[in-house]
């Protein structure tokens, strides 16, 4: 039997980022939200009420599930904020770490005798680590971490440095998990825990990951009830 998530406001973040350099020029990644939008179709299967916010993916949007589409890491981390308050946040998008520092409003062309182009680059904001910083912060917040070697190291490094209740490692570059596979394992990690599961479909895995936030919620400290002794 799973557990039932009646009543949990969930915002999940699926897919990749893209990050215009021109109007015709973007940098994007392989992900192909499959991961994120399993995880939303099968919340919301157990009633939460689902926020999923979208980068540009070809995937059908899940059954009682409220979708947001964007394009870019900033406007997915608006959309993300915006989306709160919420009891859980799973950020699972592959969101770009760089984008471009400038955008080109008409088509870069190629100089007489250019070799080279040189692009500049700056950091996106960390929208996993904002939720976890926010005010509204959510009662569990989830990051995965893509790592092709020294997993749980990496892994537990993230959850302490973005302040995290559970990270899903996955390694990526090994046969039959990763991007664009519709297979995955995964590696748990949570201050004092770790769990493994898969590898499976990526639709099995969503259901053994709910399990477990379902657990972790129940065995976070309620919040202490108002006293009502008069002393
Ligand atoms: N993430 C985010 N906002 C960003 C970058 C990443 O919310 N601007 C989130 C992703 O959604 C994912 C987690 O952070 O949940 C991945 O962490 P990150 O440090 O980006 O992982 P890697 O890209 O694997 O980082 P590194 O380059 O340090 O390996």
């Amino acid at each position: 039997m799973s557990t039932s998530l009646a009543g949990l406001r969930i915002v999940v973040s699926a897919g990749p980022t893209y990050e215009d350099i021109d109007p015709v020029r973007f940098i994007g990644n392989r992900s192909s939200g499959k991961m994120g939008f399993a995880i939303a179709a099968a919340a919301a299967q157990r009633g939460a009420q689902v926020r999923l916010i979208a980068g540009p993916v070809h995937q059908p949007t899940p059954r009682d599930v409220q979708r947001t589409d964007v394009r870019s890491a900033a406007q997915m981390h608006a959309a993300v904020l915006s989306a709160l308050p919420a009891d859980v946040y799973i950020g699972a998008a592959a969101v770009a770490d760089f984008t471009p520092r400038s955008f080109a409003g008409s088509k870069i062309k190629k100089q007489p005798g250019e070799e080279g182009l040189t692009l500049q680059l700056v950091r996106t904001r960390d929208i996993l680590a904002d939720v976890a910083a926010h005010p509204q912060r959510p009662r569990l917040v989830l990051g995965f971490a893509a790592e092709t070697d020294e997993v749980e190291r990496y892994a537990r490094g993230k959850l302490e440095r973005k302040r995290v209740d559970l990270i899903a490692a996955n390694r990526v570059g090994v046969e039959g998990s990763g991007f664009e596979s519709d297979d995955n394992a995964l590696q748990l990690f949570w201050p004092g825990g770790e769990r493994a599961l898969g590898p499976a479909s990526k639709q099995v895995l969503a259901d053994a990951l709910l399990d477990l936030i379902g657990e972790r919620l129940a065995a976070m400290t309620p919040l202490a009830s108002p006293r009502t002794d008069q002393t």
